[in-house]
């Protein structure tokens, strides 16, 4: 929720003079102090500020402030400035309404310095992006310009504006500035030629001696002493605090930034050194025949230089500063000028000269500042203008006159706009007007514009008419004209009544302004009204060479020679004045009222005598009572209520309904006078300030009330959080701390279970390990005893069995001993001679006895190898001899056994292994196997029947073989039949026989060495058979069919005995051609068996298996 702040919060004193009780000049003056002391510079009289000038830097400027202020109401806060330029700004942009800041107050208040915080603020809470800021830095920085060329140091003021100034900032419809327009008016000319003791020239003379490079000194044929140059003063050139040579570069940047050429900053410096050149040119009289002085330039060096920086005929300058040509009725006369009038032409150019080039930089920094858009613009104007001056020491002038009356005027509209606005707000607010008093300035401004008996009116006349005219005569035409009027004050007045009066010398005359009498010196009114710049020497300027000059001297123009006089300066100013007049008519406007605390410039001290003179002039107990006239304070009724609403119960803490009903409610509660208050539209008016005090008065005892209740709430609602807090942590605390102490127990009855458990496992353990060792103990007593017992016993019957053998042995040694001793002894007569052949022979006899008798051991199959070794080495040549004998023996036994058949098949084998052994192979593998001969029990099976039938002869053999097509390779199977006379082949499915070849034409049958079972049966060429060609076949049974075919061949007595070929490679007569047949080893495996593949036309290859 926003805080709602207001002005009435932590006032010191009181924030607006409004609410001042008893109002009066102590009291306002008072209050000033009060806050001044605590370091509340700004005060509020309603919209209007006050701003005393605090003459050191406070901390109230920086951007947390802007931001502070930013978008705030006016009375939210502490007075301020920037809340002053904030609603002027948010009006302007929200409310399209034009707005002009008027800020009046005298020399060295802070009315520059109130401007340039305005701007500022402004600048900063105003739009930005490149464009705009452009525009802000460009208005910002004309500043720094003209005050080098428009502010000098005086006593009152170090860094004093001595022009007055508007400037109209203008805005698009957002907010973003777009440009301005500065005004400027009546720059006090006088001080280029004299300053007062202790002050100083515009600024810029001596930040450009100071600051410039030599060069362009040298170019501007200047010299960097002040002292060399009879327009600056000596005193005070060098003031504290100011260095000019820095201000020289910030004045030289700003042009650039506002955009000013190189070349035009060369011209206006030109100009000014012109000014400085010309100040010290000096006069001398020359006697002339008729009698009169005329004028001479003593030292023609300065006014030579002066001519080459603005290119001026040197002559054409001397000479007019000589003569004066005066035209009369078409005449042209020409007078000289003596050297009073010489100095006073110099005086009046040099012036000019300056004052025409700071118009003409208003001019230029307008042109460059003013606004591109052509749309419709809002106008924020500034107006920082001279404020009442009434110099009670020094004699109050033309200038006093003409500033007095600008601020008159001011008051004027000040007066107008503020009670325009007052009434607005009645009218607004449907409240009854009452007719408010105030003292209405408007008879005095006419006493000095009034166009026929003007002051100014009369002046002009005086200076236009012709003969003799001098300040006393303008005195007594004011003493015939103004001695009614009563503001009008004068001794020599018709009217008697100050014919006595003391303080108003002769050669015076006294207005009453609304501010206070202002006593005026008549001297120089005429001149300075005048403002005479002899033609001739407006023609030279226009004559020069010098770029500007042409600008600025216009009237010089030959073409355009004018008899008619250039309006004087009175009239200049009331035009100006009243233009700009009529400028802020058409504005809302801001006031700020700017007071200087003291006359030394310093901080913490507050003259009251100084600070009453200007509340009084500035008319600000005036400002107070006409604000107050109706009713002195007025609130929205939404921030009434807001404020307010604890004073009664029923709108406290909250009203629901409108506001204006809260409020009536409230005032009614808290019984404030009816006549006290009006209800407005949306505001509550209250017309004395003392019961707004009430009212903030019983706020604040009630707010003490409502502190201590919402402290003691908030303590209350603490306390209880904190004890919610407290108990709810505790509750987790006893939770956490139960689970931890029962997690604790459980852990230790765990651990105790376990280690209790472990005890008791392991003493059972231990009892039963006891227990086992114990059985394994005994067990092994048992054995252990057992094996000692049963050894014992072993022991004891070895020993028993040891000592019977030895006694047996014993006996038949002793026996035989015996025996022996006693046929020895018997026979030991007849052995002397003979005994030992015998024995010998005995011995041998026994050997072979025993040798034989383990012959018997060996077996009667011829297969068994076995035979006992010999016994002795003597036996050697018989015991092979009786090997062999023996086998041969058995080997004859075994076969005396066999049948006729078996007789035949054994004959078979060996013949097999006559033909095959170490030559083939497959041999090996065939021994063992026997030759059955009718494989395919041809008789017996009914499938062969036919073929059996057709067979003449005994089947000697009849086997499945495959017979090798000689195309491919591939075998096809076939019956083969083989009897005493011939083959055949036959089909092995339907029986039918292929081929019979008798046996007498075959010539040869070819085989390979390996342990294939191919067979190539060749035909005697010539024979009937041979025409079918030869067969190549394979068979299981290779031996047995070749053994078979080769048998008959060696039993028939009429063949020749079969070839039998063994070679691997050997050729077959297939039909017409003879094909090779070629064995290889190790070809590719195909199965365990051999393979044929037909390699080309001529080769059949068969690959064998690896054993
Ligand atoms: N708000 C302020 N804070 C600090 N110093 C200030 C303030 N206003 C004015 N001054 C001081 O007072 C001097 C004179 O102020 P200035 O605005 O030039 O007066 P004026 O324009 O009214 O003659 C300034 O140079 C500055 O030192
Ligand atoms: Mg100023």
């Amino acid at each position: 929720m926003e805080v709602k702040t207001s002005l009435l919060d932590n006032m010191i004193g009181v924030g607006d003079m409004v609410l001042l009780e008893p109002l009066n000049e102590d009291s306002f003056i008072m209050n000033l102090r009060n806050r001044f002391d605590h370091n509340e510079i700004y005060t509020y009289i309603g919209s209007v500020v006050i701003s005393m000038n605090p003459y050191r830097s406070l901390p109230i400027y920086t951007p947390q402030k802007v931001e502070e202020y930013r978008n705030r109401n006016f009375y939210e806060l502490s007075p301020h400035i920037y809340a002053l330029a904030d609603e002027a700004y948010r009006s302007l942009r929200d409310q399209d309404k034009d707005q002009c800041i008027l800020i009046t107050g005298e020399s060295g208040a802070g009315k520059t310095e109130a401007s340039k915080l305005v701007m500022s603020y402004v600048a900063a809470v105003c739009g930005k992006g490149q464009e705009v800021n452009k525009v802000k830095e460009q208005l910002l920085q004309s500043n720094p310009v003209l005050e080098a060329f428009g502010n000098a140091k005086t006593m009152r003021n170090d860094n004093s504006s001595r022009f007055g100034k508007y400037m109209d900032i203008e805005f698009d419809f957002k907010g973003d500035p777009l440009g301005g327009v500065i005004s400027n008016y009546l720059l006090e000319k006088s001080r280029v030629c004299k300053q007062p003791r202790g002050e100083r020239n515009f600024h810029i003379f001596y930040q450009l001696l100071s600051g410039a490079s030599d060069d362009t000194l040298m170019k501007l044929k200047l010299d960097r002493d002040f002292s060399k140059y009879n327009y600056l003063s000596l005193d005070s050139a060098n003031v504290n605090g100011l260095d000019d040579a820095a201000s020289f570069r910030t004045v030289r940047n700003a042009m650039q930034i506002v955009g000013f050429m190189e070349a035009e900053v060369q011209s206006v410096l030109e100009l000014v050194a012109a000014v400085l050149k010309l100040g010290n040119i000096e006069f001398k009289p020359e006697s002339r025949v008729n009698g009169f002085d005329e004028s001479r330039v003593k030292d023609k060096n300065d006014l030579k230089e002066m001519c080459e920086l603005l290119g001026i005929e040197q002559s054409v300058l001397e000479r007019a500063f000589s003569y004066r040509t005066v035209e009369a009725k078409m005449e042209k006369m020409s007078t000289t000028l003596n050297v009073a009038q010489a100095y006073y032409a110099r005086d009046a150019l040099a012036k000019n000269l300056y004052s025409r080039l700071f118009s003409w930089l208003v001019t230029r920094i307008n042109e460059s500042i003013k606004a591109q858009a052509k749309t419709r613009h809002k106008v924020m104007g500034v107006l920082d203008i001279y404020g009442f001056e009434i110099f009670e020491v020094r004699d109050n002038s033309f200038e006093q006159f003409i500033i007095n009356y600008c601020n008159e005027k001011l008051q004027q509209i000040f007066i107008e706009l503020t009670l325009r606005e007052e009434q607005e707000e009645y009218i607004r607010e449907d409240i009854e007007w009452t007719n408010i008093e105030y003292f209405n300035n408007a008879v005095i401004c006419d006493l000095i514009e009034n166009n026929q008996n003007g002051i100014l009116a009369m002046l002009d006349e005086e200076c236009l008419r012709p003969g003799t005219v001098t300040d006393d005569t303008f005195l007594d035409k004011l003493n015939t004209i103004c001695a009614e009027h009563q503001h009008f004050e004068s001794r020599l007045n018709k009217n008697s009544k100050f014919l006595t009066d003391h303080s108003l010398p002769h050669s015076c005359f006294r207005i009453q302004h609304y501010a206070g009498k202002v006593l005026y010196r008549v001297e120089g009114f005429v001149d300075k009204n005048n403002d005479l710049l002899y033609r001739d020497l407006s023609q030279a300027m226009y004559k020069a060479t010098h770029s500007l000059m042409r600008q600025l001297f216009p009237e010089g123009n030959p073409a355009k020679v004018n008899l008619k006089r250039p309006p004087t300066a009175g009239f200049q100013f009331k035009a100006s004045v009243g233009v700009l007049m009529k400028n802020l008519q058409t504005k809302n406007p801001n006031y700020i009222r700017c007071i200087k605390p003291n006359d030394k410039k310093v901080a913490h001290i507050f003259t009251d005598s100084l600070v009453c003179h200007q509340v009084r002039y500035l008319g600000l107990v005036e400002n107070v009572r006409v604000r107050r006239a109706g009713y002195a304070f007025r609130q929205p009724y939404e921030s009434c209520l807001e404020r307010y609403k604890m004073l009664c119960k029923k709108t406290w803490p909250h009203w629901r309904g409108p506001a204006r009903d809260g409020v009536e409610v409230l005032l009614t509660d808290c019984s404030v006078p009816t006549e006290e208050f009006a209800y407005g539209r949306s505001k509550i008016f209250i017309r004395n300030p003392r019961t707004l005090f009430t009212l903030e008065e019983r706020r604040r005892a009630c707010l003490e009330d409502l502190a201590t209740l919402i402290q003691k709430i908030y303590r209350g609602w603490k306390s209880r959080t904190h004890f919610l807090l407290l108990k709810k942590s505790q509750v987790v605390v006893a939770a956490w701390y139960r689970r931890y102490a029962q997690q604790n127990k459980y852990q230790k009855i765990k651990s105790a279970t376990l280690v209790m458990q472990s005890f008791i496992r392991g003493w059972k353990a231990r009892n039963i390990l006891r227990q086992l060792k114990y059985e394994k103990r005994c067990k092994e007593a048992v054995t252990t005893i057992a094996a000692y017992w049963h050894g014992t016993q072993a022991r004891m019957e070895l020993r028993r069995l040891k000592t019977e053998a030895r006694n047996k042995r014993a006996v038949s040694v002793i026996w035989a001993y015996w025996q022996g001793t006693k046929v020895r002894r018997e026979y030991r007569k007849f052995f002397r001679a003979n005994a030992g052949k015998k024995i010998y022979d005995f011995t041998i006899q026994r050997i072979m006895q025993k040798y034989f008798l383990g012959l018997k051991t060996t077996t009667m199959s011829p297969m068994d190898n076995s035979w006992p070794a010999k016994p002795y080495g003597f036996l050697e040549g018989a015991h092979t001899q009786l090997r062999r004998i023996f086998h041969l023996w058995r080997c004859k036994k075994y076969r005396g056994q066999f049948t006729e058949e078996k007789k035949a098949v054994y004959e078979e084998k060996l013949e097999a292994s006559e033909i095959f052994k170490d030559k083939k192979a497959l041999y090996p593998s065939s021994v063992s196997q026997p030759f059955k001969g009718d494989y395919l029990e041809i008789q017996k099976n009914p499938k062969y029947q036919k073929l059996n039938s057709a067979m003449e002869e005994k089947v000697l053999l009849a086997d499945l073989v495959n017979k090798i097509n000689r195309a491919n390779g591939k075998g096809s199977p076939r019956l083969f039949l083989l009897t005493k006379s011939n083959f055949v082949l036959a089909d092995q499915k339907t029986g039918q026989v292929k081929a019979s070849v008798p046996l007498p034409d075959l010539a040869s049958v070819s085989v390979s060495t390996q342990s294939d079972g191919f067979f190539a049966l060749k035909l005697k060429e010539g024979s009937a058979s041979a025409s079918k060609g030869d067969f190549l076949l394979s068979s299981e049974h290779l031996i047995e069919i070749i053994t078979k075919l080769h048998r008959i061949g060696t039993t028939a007595a009429d063949r020749d005995q079969i070839n039998i070929d063994i070679s691997d490679e050997f050729l077959v007569q297939f039909k017409q051609d003879k094909v090779c047949v070629k064995f290889i080893q190790g070809g590719p495996k195909n199965g365990n068996s051999a393979a044929c593949k037909r390699k080309n036309n001529r080769l059949l290859e068969v690959s064998v298996p690896s054993p």
